[in-house]
């Protein structure tokens, strides 16, 4: 399932950091703000328990987060996400995952992984701005399941239908948060209208 994060402040952000003219620092920072606003949209549903606070007036019951939060970006791009989400929930413990898209095949290569225990119990939050063909996506999903994890989420903020049917497929229970569902993939399997390569743009390694 894939739910669409449709806030005014999120689109405004996302018509700038599409723009081709927004260069690589505007685009970090961009990749950061958006990030945190999907990733409070997600994480209204995370598990929390009642806590009794005295306050300096009286006695009142509240609610703390109840859950280990881990965040694996899928390395490189989903590194220009992990500052927004740690701005978010601090104490978040961070995973990873390296996987490059096959530039012949476009089928991804894993060259890197390290994960912190509470992957098992906790929450897994995937980050990855671009979900495209879902290959990256779904091997990064498929990883994490054969280390124990069993409650992922994804938060991209570019995607597209095939990209989501393809996790959806193999990973129904995975919920996808994003900025955008775009219109389809184009013969480099690129994202169309997309933002263009988001590694490039965020390390500035294009030109
Ligand atoms: C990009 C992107 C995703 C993947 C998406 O990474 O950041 O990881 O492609 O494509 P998919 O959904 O078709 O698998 P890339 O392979 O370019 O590596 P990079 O992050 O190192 O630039
Ligand atoms: N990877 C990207 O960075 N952008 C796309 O549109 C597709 C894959």
């Amino acid at each position: 399932m894939a739910e669409l994060i449709d806030h005014p402040c999120v689109q405004h952000k996302l018509a700038i950091i599409r723009d081709v003219e927004t260069g690589h620092k505007r685009f970090r920072e961009l990749a950061k703000e958006i990030t945190k606003f999907i990733c409070y949209e997600a994480l209204k549903n995370i598990k929390t328990k009642a806590v009794k606070i005295q306050t300096p007036v009286a006695e009142a019951t509240c609610r703390k987060i109840d859950t280990n939060i881990v965040v694996i970006p899928i390395l490189r791009a989903g590194i220009g996400m992990l500052e927004g989400i740690l701005e978010l929930v601090p104490t978040a413990r961070v995973g990873f995952v390296g996987l490059y898209r096959d530039e012949k095949t476009k089928l991804p290569v894993s060259y890197y992984e390290r994960y912190p225990p509470q992957i098992i119990g906790g929450t897994c939050i995937v980050i990855d701005p671009m979900l495209a063909t879902g290959g990256s996506t779904a091997a990064a999903i498929d990883r994490l399941k054969e280390e124990g994890a069993d409650n992922i989420i994804v938060i991209c903020i570019v995607t597209c239908p095939e990209g989501i049917r393809l996790v959806e497929t193999a990973h129904p229970d995975v919920i996808i948060y994003a900025a955008a569902i775009d219109e389809k993939l184009n013969e480099k399997k690129y994202i169309v209208p997309g933002l263009g390569d988001a590694g490039d743009r965020l390390f500035g390694t294009s030109h």
